[in-house]
């Protein structure tokens, strides 16, 4: 049998930047309000990046603070996964920027786009690459400049008092296994990944949406995109919102029952951060008392795929994500798109 390998976190590390908004700065330039924004999403602040400021600099500061954490060089990486929705190019990727930018050595380095799953499908991916030793040593972030696609006028309210920018990343190690007891599984207490579960539903897309730049346009981009408001994301709230619910519970139930835990075995869910009530319900749905839910959107507001991994780093400096946890993270998000991944942190 060929050499078998277990992913675990070595590191973790976040930047936003420094610019706070709160509900009632927004709402000088946005017809809105603090009691319509924390009523209905928890959301109290967001970070804001200034202009000019690429998701590509907040990805590289996020990662030098993980790979400091790890105790572990750029040089020694060698894969780059990066998540966002927000890059500095349509093309290439922040992930090329970012290997680049660190002075890795010239390793695959690719973007998914999986939008607030960014996070659960990109831990799935690349402990896939470290389970099948194609990877030992991986730099995973996410990132987004979310400020600078929204429409942050009182047009595009119903999404602009949500989001926010931030980045945070972590550092995966693929440790050999010498024997099955070496393997991480919910009855032992051996670090790593211990479970992945992806998914999606493709009909779910018009939902949640940003048409252009891209070929449903017969010119990629034209002045129509532009003036008919084409370039700014589109979302059904309520659709989503109801979608969200279902669909995290679903897959955090089915990852717990298929590996034989119940959620009250878990140490901590990080859920991805889209509105309080979301979590909340899943939290309730799934039994959870609150000390056992991290949710920070207060701080934030949704920064897509940096979420869930921000909430990591913050749990860790808070001291309620410590070695030997079982972590659950669940998200949910355009495509539609959702997951679950089980970690013993
Ligand atoms: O990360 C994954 C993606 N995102 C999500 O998961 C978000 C899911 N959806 C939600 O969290 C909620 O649907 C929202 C927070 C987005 C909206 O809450 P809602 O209770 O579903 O509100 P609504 O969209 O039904 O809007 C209610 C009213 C509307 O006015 P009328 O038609 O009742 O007169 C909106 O025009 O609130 C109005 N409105 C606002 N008012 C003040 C919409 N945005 C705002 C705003 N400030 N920012």
């Amino acid at each position: 049998m060929s050499q078998q390998f277990r992913s675990v976190v070595r590191g973790v590390g976040k930047y936003v930047p420094e610019n706070e908004v709160t509900n009632v700065e927004l709402s000088k330039t946005i017809d809105t309000s603090d009691a319509w924004i924390s009523e209905r999403s928890g959301i109290r602040a967001r970070r804001i990046a200034p202009r000019g400021m690429t998701t590509s600099f907040l990805a590289v500061e996020a990662s030098k603070k993980a790979l400091d954490d790890a105790g572990v060089s750029a040089k020694e990486i060698d894969l780059v996964i990066a998540a966002t929705l927000s890059p500095d190019y349509f093309f290439p990727g922040i992930g090329s920027l970012l290997q680049h930018k660190l002075g890795m050595n010239p390793v695959g380095a690719f973007d998914i786009r999986q939008q607030c799953s960014g996070f659960v499908h990109g831990l799935a991916m690349a402990d896939a690459f470290i389970r099948s030793g194609q990877a030992r040593k991986i730099l995973f972030c996410c990132a987004e400049i979310q400020t600078t696609i929204m429409d942050m006028t009182t047009r595009g309210r119903n999404m602009a008092v949500l989001f926010g920018d931030g980045a945070a990343s972590i550092v995966l190690e693929g440790i050999p296994i010498a024997s099955d007891a070496e393997r991480p599984r919910a009855d032992n207490t051996v670090r790593g990944v211990i479970d992945n579960i992806t998914g999606g539903d493709g009909g779910g897309a018009e939902n949640l949406v940003m048409r252009a730049p891209g070929t449903s346009s017969p010119d990629f981009i034209n002045a129509a995109d532009i003036e008919e408001g084409r370039r700014w994301p589109h979302m059904d709230g309520q659709t989503v919102f109801k979608n969200a619910i279902m669909r995290m519970t679903e897959v955090a139930e089915t990852l717990l029952t298929r590996n034989g835990l119940k959620p009250a075995d878990v140490s901590l869910m990080v859920p991805h951060q889209a509105n309080l009530r979301i979590s909340e319900m899943v939290r309730d749905k799934l039994g959870l008392p609150p000390e056992k839910v991290f949710n920070n959107i207060h701080k934030y507001g949704n920064t897509t795929a940096a979420t869930v991994p921000l909430c990591l780093a913050e749990a860790v400096e808070e001291g309620r994500l410590k070695q030997g946890d079982l972590l659950l993270t669940v998200a949910f998000g355009a495509g539609f798109t959702w997951g679950a991944n089980l970690v013993r942190w």
